[in-house]
């Protein structure tokens, strides 16, 4: 049985979750049905195709595999659909490029560029067709700095999931956001996706892991504060260091910001730098494989390079290194599962009791 013991709200008490969460492939299923299906995943960019153009691509490839389309109507309104033919399931659009109609090539059945269904050859007789159920599905979308976001059947509202980042947002100019495709970044890691997250949510690991790093950050001003979708840890500059100007920090911020790290449920990470926004898109491809994309969306280029957030390469091979590490070591059965700092390990004990309770 995959059921996990809840852990305990007083991080002073709780427990880590054991070694068998990232080994049992019962508990890897079921969190991929329960936690990747209804949840949030980058999808691309809200500024990306010209009307009537469109790009095919597959969420989350390797867990949940599902064939969607972007596409962009002569209107200029963008739409995520379904890419799957509600006829006999054959894939709709094979190639990204120019689109004037939506025609599967199977058996000819027409979608309008929306979806909805248009035509189906030798149907005459088919009784109560078509219905709603012909159409393409089409999905919700919402965007984050050019960022776009969407959501195969969503738990919350893409407004209630993106909540913990509207502080931040409302004093960004989020339309210059513009992704860098020159900076963009993938990487793999042989760890389970939540080891990487779980990496990810404690800075307590930096002045340890991140030597250079750890320069450009005030280690006793990093701090977490939780949310019910996440969590966002602030890093502070040191004296002299690049940080936000103080319009661009949250209302009511006196310190030089070098970095706002916000982590979403369940596997995406927005890393506000003073040079722009990097996107961590984390991919699961099994329990011990990960893939990473760096998403950039620069808005102030000058900056680049500089502060916290200008050598991610370096930060990240180093983060690769350490939780590859604790792959290894959760195969022991000499670990019962480990403690949790109070103050330095609540957003690793707020995403470890939301896996415990999808999973009770
Ligand atoms: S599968 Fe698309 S028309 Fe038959
Ligand atoms: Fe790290």
């Amino acid at each position: 049985m995959s059921a996990l013991p809840p852990i305990d709200p007083d991080i002073r008490h709780a427990t880590t979750l054991p070694g068998r969460f990232y080994r049992d492939p019962a508990i890897y299923d079921l969190l991929r049905e329960r936690l990747l299906v209804p949840s949030w995943h980058w999808i691309g960019h809200a500024t990306e195709l010209a009307a009537e153009h469109v790009r095919p691509f597959e969420l989350l490839p390797g867990s949940l595999d599902e064939p969607l389309m972007l596409l962009r109507d002569a209107a200029g309104d963008l739409s995520c659909l379904s890419n799957v033919c509600t006829h006999r399931a054959s894939i709709v659009v094979n190639e990204a490029g120019p689109c004037r109609a939506l025609r599967c090539g199977y058996h000819g059945r027409r979608f309008e560029l929306d979806g909805r269904f248009k035509h189906m050859p030798a149907f005459e007789g088919a009784v109560d067709f078509p219905r709603p159920e012909d159409d393409l599905k089409r999905l919700e979308t919402g965007s984050v700095c050019n960022a776009l976001f969407s959501s195969l059947a969503p738990g919350s509202s893409f407004d209630e999931w993106s909540a913990p980042l509207q502080p931040l947002l409302e004093r960004l100019p989020q339309a210059d956001f513009q992704f860098d495709k020159s900076r963009a970044a993938t990487y793999e890691v042989d760890a389970h996706w939540a080891l990487y997250v779980d990496n990810f949510l404690e800075g307590f690991h930096i002045p340890y892991v991140h030597p250079q790093l750890a320069q450009a950050l005030v280690d006793d001003d990093y701090e977490n504060q939780l949310f019910p979708s996440g969590s966002l840890q602030v890093g502070v500059a040191r004296p002299g260091d690049t940080a936000f100007e103080p319009q661009h920090r949250i209302a009511g911020e006196e310190r030089p910001v070098a970095a706002y790290y916000y982590w979403l449920t369940p596997t995406t990470m927005f890393n506000f730098y003073p040079w722009g926004l990097s996107v961590n898109v984390v991919e699961p491809l099994g329990m011990q494989k990960t893939r990473v994309h760096f998403k950039p969306y620069v808005w102030r280029p000058e900056l680049l390079d500089t502060g916290a957030g200008g050598n991610l390469d370096l930060v990240q091979t180093e983060d690769e290194d350490v939780v590859e590490k604790v792959q290894r070591g959760l195969k022991s059965r000499l670990y019962p599962g480990g403690r949790f700092s109070p103050s330095k390990e609540p957003g690793v004990h707020h995403f470890h009791r939301m896996l415990a309770d999808l999973l009770h």
